[in-house]
């Protein structure tokens, strides 16, 4: 017998399925359906719109436009609800938040009868929990990104969340300019709805997702409010039916060579870092597992191509403007798995031939100059991170990456707030700020406080960046020499727990090392002397998250949620 589609799918168990069906089609019905409308192919379209959330602030004519490509195709969209996170408005930290929205999104792709579903995120963590929940739900699914915001102008200076708020910000730390002024921008850094205008972790996405076939093609770059952005919400809508005829499922889109591809694209982007750990969790869906001493290899083949902030000078809408992903991709060719299967039924190498020839811009460079030789991230190794750690080289001071300095350490994020201003600080230039317990499990939720303030007194004196080490993340417009994702975190007992003020660290973006200068005899005598105790919590969902969220080496995913079996690597090894 035929598997059921549509609105026979996935019927409610009431103990005969034929009564279930009656049941449902009365109830839909209610609503207005006709039996034609509901004999369709049914697209559900996985609605973030959310008044907390400005970064899907176009939801509501991304729907419309989709809908449109939907029944332009015969067949019968269906929008519902999941949960939306926005960056400023998730605490602790919207890291904390993204696996509940996998699992969201995943049981009700399950739930509800639909033959194929368009997920509209866009905000940094939407789009890795809407991949992660469908990679696991297994159904034809396709990616629609918000889009940018616009940027804006301050003074005649051009603007743009959220690198320009950092700086601004650190120019009001060091008094360089006033609350007036200060209070002027915060006007202009947001100029419409839509995600941040850098490569920020939001545009990393957007670019991996396409990277990845998940998109349709261009559907990565065009801002927010564009009417670019609404044609590609109509073709997706369109292309969705046409994966429920063909039953194109995720699998068949996000193998091995797409992860690859993904990979490279997010080296050749300088994407932000937060971009390995969301990579990871999807793959981790499908049961692959992405080799971080693999992605190192690819890094140094691999140059940084688009001049975007934080590593360049350019923003999204500058991007979609010379072409998007399509430049980018055409100059990538030779690096990229070309026979990677996308949710059009095209292979990626099609794709590309697709768009035809490039033309003349100043924002994707030639792969023959690069605006940085090697990939944006790095993986460091030592006995400071024996599970790795990353480092952004492409937004690293070049001073400092080969660098020893001795420890200034920070407890925990109340330790760093409570000193970090204080005049009394015993601090340097020289020195290795070393933050603790903000890793997966120490925060928990693994936050973006790894892009640890200067020193106010070293601020007001000039000093621009520092060494700095933590077992958190960091914002993917951040930039500075800054250590991340120190694995294992502090909260389990990894040695980042047992680094004291005064010891002597060792980093060399060169040699890919972290290392604490101190022996080991002394490590294992320091957790002796002050074991730690791992978080837990008595109830609910911080509870789940603390017994079951892995390293960021995986993915930060919960263990639960990662496929039974592993089946491979990325990049496949021969
Ligand atoms: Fe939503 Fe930056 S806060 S993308």
């Amino acid at each position: 017998m035929d598997k059921p589609t549509g609105l026979r799918k996935g019927l409610t168990s009431y103990g005969d399925q034929g009564f279930s069906l009656f049941l449902r089609k009365a109830f839909i019905k209610g609503a207005g359906y006709t039996d034609s409308a509901l004999d369709r192919p049914v697209v559900g379209i996985a609605n973030t719109g959310s008044a907390y959330n400005p970064c899907h602030g176009n939801a509501p004519q991304l729907i419309e436009a989709v809908k449109r490509g939907v029944m332009l195709a015969g067949g019968l969209p269906m929008e519902f609800p999941t949960i939306s996170i926005h960056e400023s408005f998730a605490a602790p930290t919207s890291m904390y938040l993204r696996n509940l929205m996998s699992m969201d999104t995943e049981e009700m792709l399950r739930a509800q009868p639909m033959d194929a579903v368009v997920l509209i995120g866009g905000c940094d963590k939407t789009v890795p929990a809407q991949l992660m929940g469908a990679a696991s739900a297994g159904m034809p699914a396709v990616q629609l990104i918000t889009g940018s915001m616009l940027t804006g102008s301050h003074r005649s200076e051009r603007v743009g969340a959220c690198t320009d708020c950092r700086r601004y910000w650190g120019k009001f730390r060091a008094s360089e300019i006033d609350e007036d002024e200060v209070a002027d921008v915060n006007n202009q850094l947001v100029a419409s709805v839509g995600t941040c205008s850098v490569m920020g972790t939001a545009s990393t996405m957007a670019c991996i997702a396409e990277a990845l076939g998940m998109t349709m093609p261009g559907g990565a770059s065009p801002p927010a409010v564009t009417a670019d952005r609404i044609r590609i919400a109509e073709q997706t809508g369109t292309q969705a039916v046409q994966m429920a005829r063909d039953g194109l499922t995720i699998d068949k889109v996000l193998t091995p060579a797409a992860f690859e591809n993904a990979m490279r694209v997010l080296l050749a982007i300088g994407g932000s870092t937060n971009g390995i750990v969301h990579l990871t969790a999807i793959a981790g869906r499908m049961g692959l597992e992405i080799d971080l001493a693999a992605l190192d290899r690819m890094g140094r083949e691999t140059p940084v191509l688009l001049d975007l902030k934080p590593s360049g000078q350019h923003y999204m809408e500058d991007f979609h403007h010379a072409g998007g992903m399509a430049t980018l991709l055409r100059e990538l060719k030779p690096l990229l798995r070309l026979d990677a299967m996308t949710v059009t039924g095209r292979t990626l190498g099609e794709e590309i031939e697709g768009h035809g020839a490039g033309f003349n811009q100043d924002v994707v460079r030639p792969i023959t100059a690069p605006i940085y030789p090697q990939g944006g991230i790095a993986v460091l190794r030592g006995n400071l991170a024996p599970g790795g750690a990353i480092i952004k080289q492409s937004a690293a001071d070049p001073r400092l990456m080969e660098h020893e300095g001795r420890a200034v350490v920070f407890e925990n994020t109340e330790d760093l707030l409570t000193r970090i201003d204080s005049d009394d600080l015993d601090v340097t230039a020289q020195d290795v700020l070393v933050l603790k317990n903000i890793g997966p499990k120490g925060a928990p939720g693994m936050p973006e406080a790894g892009y640890i303030p200067i020193p106010r007194k070293l601020a007001r004196a000039g000093v621009k960046d520092i060494v700095r080490i933590s077992d958190g993340r960091m914002s993917g417009t951040a930039f500075g020499t800054i250590v991340l994702h120190v694995t294992p975190e502090s909260a389990i007992g990894g040695p980042l727990a047992h680094v004291r003020n005064g010891d002597r660290i060792r980093l060399s973006v060169r040699d890919r090392e972290i290392a604490l200068l101190v022996s080991d005899a002394e490590l294992a005598r320091r957790a002796q002397e002050s074991p730690v105790t791992v978080p837990s919590a008595a109830r609910g969902y911080r509870k789940l998250f603390l017994e079951t969220v892995t390293q960021a080496d995986q993915g930060v995913d919960f263990d639960f949620l990662r496929a039974e079996t592993m089946v491979g690597k990325v990049p496949e090894q021969p």
